[in-house]
């Protein structure tokens, strides 16, 4: 059923309030809809700490959205590699003592459609480890600062979700048989899903502050594929961009910027494009598949994931 609360239009950014005294933590902000969502809320006086990997990228991403908001734009980088447990440590550590305080911690970086399969430092595929791993203790290592603030964490999914295996290779987490590129993916992208409505959950049965959002940005033209994906998905992925069922990286972060903002938004949910396919269109609450919120999946990934990182979370 088509989501209506925010009108024909769908949630756009002229719905957010002056965000000035506000601190919104960004990983992945230097390109595609992270940038843009750094890019929107800038606009409002909000400031930004990009959670990024390379010191390069961010530099010039800095220089880019100084130029567009004056060099007093409250922006910063703090370095994260997300496919490395120890980075992912050693950045919170610093953002704890450099960012006061927490309005949304936005887990927007990913990587996606790796051809050939990779290990991370730590051991673990790719895109498992990079998306799903590195944000798990991520957000565990911030979450108090989050909460202090009466803050919210948004998690970025995929409609991926939706395909692939559809649930959680408990039996070989780390694709050592039958990898693809677009499984990985798929099975990544729903473990950040999982742990974001287990997180809910916990939250909810300990009494505690905090509330976490999910959404996607449908298909949106950003660097993505470019970045991680093999020539013929980078290639059939290019034609699509030329098709209407492909929007820009700017309405590609409305969702994220949406679920960092708006109040009276549904935990168990999935915000997202409502248009067609659910790929484009109005920003809205969109459908949400069951198999996402599966309660002994959500739970045993969580107790494994605290095993993965070797972090407890005190949830
Ligand atoms: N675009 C779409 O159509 C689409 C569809 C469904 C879901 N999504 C999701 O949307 C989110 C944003 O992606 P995007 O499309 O904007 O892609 P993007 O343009 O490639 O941006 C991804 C960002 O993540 C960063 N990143 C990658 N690996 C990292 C690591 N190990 N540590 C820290 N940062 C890392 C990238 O940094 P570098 O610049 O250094 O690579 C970049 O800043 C992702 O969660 C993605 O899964 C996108």
């Amino acid at each position: 059923m088509a989501d209506t609360r925010f009108g024909p239009q769908g949630w756009m950014p002229d719905r957010l309030p002056a965000l000035g005294g506000q601190t919104y933590v960004i990983t992945g902000a230097n390109a595609g809809a992270g940038f843009q969502a750094a890019r929107i809320l800038l606009a409002r006086g909000a400031s930004v700490v990009m959670l990024n990997r390379s010191a390069q990228r961010s530099a010039a991403a800095i220089t880019a959205l100084q130029q567009e908001f004056g060099a007093k734009a409250d922006v910063r980088y703090v370095p994260v590699d997300l496919s490395d447990l120890s980075s992912v440590r050693a950045g919170a550590q610093e953002v704890l003592k450099t960012v006061p305080r927490i309005d949304a911690l936005i887990c927007n970086a990913a990587i996606a459609q790796v051809p050939r399969r990779q290990l991370t430092v730590d051991g673990f595929e790719s895109q498992l480890g990079t998306n799903h791993f590195g944000h798990f203790l991520l957000c565990g290592l911030l979450f108090d600062r989050v909460e202090a603030a009466g803050g919210r964490i948004v998690v970025v999914a995929s409609l991926g979700y939706k395909m692939g295996l559809r649930r959680i290779k408990f039996e070989d987490l780390n694709w050592e048989q039958n990898y693809g590129a677009n499984t990985a993916y798929s099975q990544s992208k729903l473990a950040q899903m999982m742990f974001a409505y287990e997180l809910q959950d916990r939250l909810a049965a300990a009494g505690r502050k905090g509330a976490v959002y999910v959404c996607h940005p449908g298909s949106s033209a950003t660097s993505l594929i470019r970045t991680s994906g093999g020539l013929l998905t980078r290639f059939t992925w290019w034609l699509m961009t030329k098709t209407p069922m492909v929007q820009t990286a700017e309405q590609g972060a409305y969702p994220e910027v949406m679920c960092a903002t708006e109040t009276g938004l549904e935990q168990r949910a999935l915000y997202g494009p409502t248009g067609r396919m659910e790929f484009v269109g109005p920003v809205g609450r969109g459908t949400l598949q069951a198999h996402a919120h599966d309660k002994a999946a959500m739970a045993r990934l969580w107790q494994l994931s605290e095993h993965a990182t070797g972090f407890t979370w005190q949830v």
